[in-house]
């Protein structure tokens, strides 16, 4: 096995996905981080464009991190909502898992990690299309980690509560300071948290770990 892995982070620009750059980055990854410019999720053209482009692209590992939340109530939900996050959150992650799938199991080797969310383990109303998008993925986590276990890959989602991004951080003072009060840790998650998560799974040490939707919530979904 090669000593420095390659891994695609989507979503690498903000928020959650810029703390698993800068960890990954401080151990050594070589790490591709289309911008938005380079990758649009919700066009799938685009996924095609990047993926034959980039045919020969030896990927280790592949983090599906980039997510929309819009919340609407279901009798005005919209449709480019619905199919937008689901596109964004759910479709173009598997279509990367397909793309990079190949040389993982060529070299007997991968680690897949997709950020799902407490809200694909638990529900919230007002958020059918993220909720719908979120159990999803989580489906299709175990649904590869059985596929993708004989060859080595080990395919595992990471479930946040509340964490302070520009996704959360958008609600006012009153709105966080409620939430937090639901957390029994009593606070929202920092980034870098979820970082470290996710720098374990995809290292390494975690040689048996597969095919689970791993709460990192402050003990929220206890309730
Ligand atoms: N924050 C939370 O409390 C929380 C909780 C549970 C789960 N999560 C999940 O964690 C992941 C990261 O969330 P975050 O809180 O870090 O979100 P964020 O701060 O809003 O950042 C979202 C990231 O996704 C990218 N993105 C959005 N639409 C895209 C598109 N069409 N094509 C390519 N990239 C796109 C954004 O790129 P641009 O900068 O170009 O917009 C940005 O880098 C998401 O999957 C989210 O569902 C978050």
């Amino acid at each position: 096995m090669k000593k420095s892995k390659t891994v695609f982070l989507t979503g690498a620009s903000r928020g959650i996905g810029k703390a698993i750059f800068k960890k990954l980055n401080k151990q050594g990854y070589k790490i591709i981080t289309p911008s938005r410019k380079e990758l649009d999720l919700s066009d799938p053209t685009s996924i095609k464009r990047l993926t034959e482009v980039n045919k020969k692209l030896k990927v280790d590992i592949l983090i599906n991190n980039a997510g929309i939340n819009l919340p609407q109530w279901i009798d005005e939900l919209e449709d480019k909502n619905l199919e937008e996050t689901l596109r964004i959150n759910l479709i173009s992650p598997i279509s990367l898992i397909r793309a990079f799938v190949p040389y993982m199991k060529q070299q007997k080797w991968g680690r897949i990690v997709n950020i799902s969310s407490m809200f694909g383990v638990v529900a919230r109303g007002k958020q059918t299309p993220y909720v719908a998008s979120k159990h999803g993925l989580n489906g299709v986590t175990k649904t590869l980690a059985l596929e993708l276990g004989p060859y080595n890959i080990l395919v595992n989602s990471v479930c946040p509560g509340f964490v302070k991004t520009d996704l959360v951080l958008r609600n006012p003072p009153e709105k966080l300071a409620a939430l937090a009060k639901d957390v029994p840790l009593g606070r929202l998650a920092e980034p870098e948290e979820i970082a470290e998560l996710v720098s374990y799974l995809i290292s390494d040490k975690n040689s048996y770990i597969t095919g689970t939707n791993i709460l990192i919530d402050g003990g929220y979904t206890c309730r």
